[in-house]
C-alpha cells in the first residue's frame, strides 16, 4: 500500500508545515487570542504547545513511521481494539474540521474579489454578516443557500481532489512546494506593511502584554490546548498519515522541531499582523483596541477589510495579499485532512485511491452545504467548539494513551533515533504516560462542567447539547460503523 513516498525531506517538511500552518493560525489564533484576554492567551498557548504539541507530534510521527500505515491501520496492527480510536481520529478531521474548514477557504476567494473594489464599504460589519453570508436569527433558522459561498466551495473541493487524487509525491508534495514559499513570503510582506501602520505599537503592546491574572482561568487553558491540536494537526491522523511516507533512517525527532517551531512562529507572526493592525484601526476611530476588533469567526472577515479601507493608499492590493495568504494556508490545510481520510479508507477498502478520493470529496462538497447557509455560521461556531474542546482532546488522549501504555515502552522511542535512558526519553514517556493524559482528562471535564453551567456563546444549553452533542455522537457513529467494515486485505495489507 505503500509506494507513495515523499521524494525529499523538504518536501515532507514543507507538507507538514503547510498542513499545520492554516486558516487555525491566521482566523481562528486570533479571536481566540482576542476571546481570552488577547496577548494574555499567548503564554498559555505557548506552554501547551511546548508540554502536549511537541509531545504528541512525536508521538504521532514514530506511529506513522513504525506501522506505515493510516491511523487506524496503525493502531489496529499495535493492539486490534483500538482501530475505533484511529476511526475516531479521521472521523473528527473530516466531519467536525474539513466541512465547515472549506466552507471558510471558499469565503477568502470571495473575499479576494471583494477586495479589489472595496465592495465591504462603507460598512465592513453589514457586508459580512448580513449581505455576505445572509446572516439568520438563530442556528435552528436555516436561511437560503448563499450561492456565492456554494460556488467557491465547489471550487475548493475540486482543487483538493484534484491534488490528493494524484497521490502524495506528484499531488500533495508539488502542490506544497508551491504553495508554501509564497504563503511564507506572502505573510512576511504583510507583516512587514502592518508593522509601519501608524498606531500598531499599541496593537502589539496588547498582543504581546503579558497577564499572569488569566493563567488562573480554566477556559483560557481549555482554549489554548485545543487552539494547540488544531493548529498543530494533532489529533486529526495527519501526522501519521504523513509519516507512513518517510524513508527508514528520516530524523523524526528533528522534523518535530521544524514542524512544531515553524508552526507557532507563523501563529505568532499572523497574531503580529493582525494585533498591530488593530492598532491602527483604534488610533483612527480613537477608541481602545478592544473596542475596534469583533470577536469570534468573523473577526478577520470584518475587521481586516475595516482596516483596508482605512489605508491610506494600495489598498486593493493590501487585501488581495491578505486573502490569497489565507487561502493558501487554508488549502495546503485542508489537502492533509483529506489525505488522511482517503489513506485510511484506501488502506480498509483496497480501493484505488482516485476513486476514495473522487468519493470523499463529492460527499465532502454535500457536507459543507449545511455551513453555506444563512446559519452556517452559527452551526461552525458551536461544531467547532465541541470538535476542538471534546473531539480533539479525546483523540489527543487516546494517540497517549496507545503510544505509551499499548505499545511498549521502547517501540516508538528506537523509531525516534532517541536513547531510552536520556532526560528527553524519560521526560517524553512520563510526558504521554502521565501528564498529558491527565491534563486532558481534567480539561475535557471542565469543558464540559463550563458548557453545562455557562451557555457557549450565550446559545441555550439544550440547543448547544443537540446540535454540538449530537454532531459528536454522529462522528462516533460513523467512526464505530466504518471500524465494522471488514479489511479487505486484513489489517496486515
Ligand atoms: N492545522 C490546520 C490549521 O491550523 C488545520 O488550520
Amino acid at each position: 500500500m505503500t509506494q507513495d513516498a515523499w521524494r525529499s525531506r523538504t518536501g515532507f517538511i514543507l507538507a507538514a508545515l503547510g498542513s499545520a500552518i492554516g486558516l487555525g493560525n491566521i482566523w481562528r489564533f486570533p479571536y481566540m487570542a482576542y476571546r481570552n484576554g488577547g496577548g494574555a492567551f499567548l503564554i498559555p498557548y505557548l506552554i501547551s504547545v511546548a508540554g502536549i504539541g511537541m509531545a504528541l507530534m512525536m508521538a504521532e510521527l514514530a506511529v506513522g513511521h513504525r506501522f506505515r500505515a493510516s491511523q487506524p491501520q496503525a493502531f489496529h496492527r499495535g493492539n486490534k481494539s483500538w482501530e475505533i480510536a484511529g476511526w475516531w481520529a479521521v472521523s473528527v478531521g473530516m466531519l467536525g474540521v474539513t466541512l465547515y474548514y472549506c466552507v471558510v477557504i471558499g469565503w477568502t476567494i470571495n473575499f479576494f474579489f471583494y477586495s479589489l473594489p472595496l465592495s465591504w464599504e462603507p460598512n465592513p460589519g453589514d457586508f459580512f454578516f448580513k449581505s455576505f453570508l445572509g446572516l439568520s436569527k438563530a442556528p435552528t433558522q436555516i436561511g437560503g443557500i448563499r450561492w456565492s459561498i456554494v460556488l467557491s466551495t465547489a471550487f475548493v473541493w475540486v482543487a483538493c481532489w484534484q491534488i490528493v487524487s494524484r497521490g502524495i509525491a506528484s499531488g500533495i508534495e508539488v502542490a506544497l512546494k508551491i504553495m508554501m514559499p509564497l504563503m511564507i513570503v506572502l505573510l512576511l510582506t504583510l507583516m512587514v506593511w502592518s508593522f509601519f501602520l501608524p498606531g500598531s505599537a499599541a496593537g502589539l503592546w496588547a498582543y504581546l502584554k503579558p497577564d499572569f491574572s488569566k493563567l488562573l482561568e480554566p477556559r483560557v487553558w481549555i482554549d489554548a490546548v485545543g487552539q494547540t491540536f488544531f493548529s498543530l494537526s494533532l489529533g486529526f491522523g495527519i501526522i501519521v498519515a504523513y509519516a507512513r511516507y518517510l524513508p527508514e533512517d528520516a530524523n523524526l525527532t528533528a522534523d518535530a522541531r521544524w514542524i512544531v517551531f515553524g508552526d507557532t512562529l507563523f501563529a505568532v507572526a499572523a497574531g503580529v499582523v493582525v494585533f498591530s493592525t488593530m492598532g491602527f484601526m483604534a488610533q483612527l476611530q480613537g477608541l481602545p483596541i478592544d473596542k475596534v476588533m469583533k470577536s469570534g469567526p468573523g473577526l478577520v472577515f470584518v475587521a481586516f477589510p475595516q482596516a483596508i479601507s482605512s489605508l491610506p493608499g494600495m489598498r486593493p492590493a493590501f487585501g488581495a495579499l491578505f486573502f490569497l495568504s489565507l487561502f493558501l494556508a487554508g488549502l495546503s490545510s485542508a489537502l492533509s485532512l483529506i489525505e488522511a481520510l482517503a489513506s485510511s479508507l484506501t488502506d480498509k477498502f483496497e480501493a484505488p485511491r482516485s476513486r476514495i478520493v473522487a468519493i470523499i470529496c463529492l460527499a465532502g462538497f454535500f457536507g459543507s452545504l449545511m455551513f453555506t447557509t444563512g446559519s452556517g455560521l452559527y452551526w461552525l461556531d458551536i461544531v467547532d467548539h465541541h470538535v476542538t474542546q471534546y473531539g480533539l482532546v479525546l483523540s489527543g488522549f487516546l494517540v497517549s494513551v496507545f503510544a505509551s501504555w499499548i505499545l511498549g515502552r521502547s517501540e516508538l522511542l528506537d523509531h525516534l533515533g532517541g536513547n531510552h535512558d536520556s532526560l528527553i526519553g524519560r521526560l517524553w514517556i512520563w510526558l504521554l504516560r502521565y501528564l498529558i493524559p491527565l491534563v486532558l482528562a481534567a480539561l475535557f471535564v471542565w469543558s464540559l462542567i463550563t458548557d453545562l453551567t455557562k451557555a457557549y456563546e450565550g446559545y441555550p444549553v439544550p440547543m448547544l447539547i443537540v446540535l454540538g452533542g449530537g454532531w459528536l455522537a454522529a462522528m462516533g457513529a460513523i467512526a464505530y460503523w466504518v471500524c465494522l467494515q471488514k479489511w479487505r486485505s486484513g489489517p496486515e495489507g
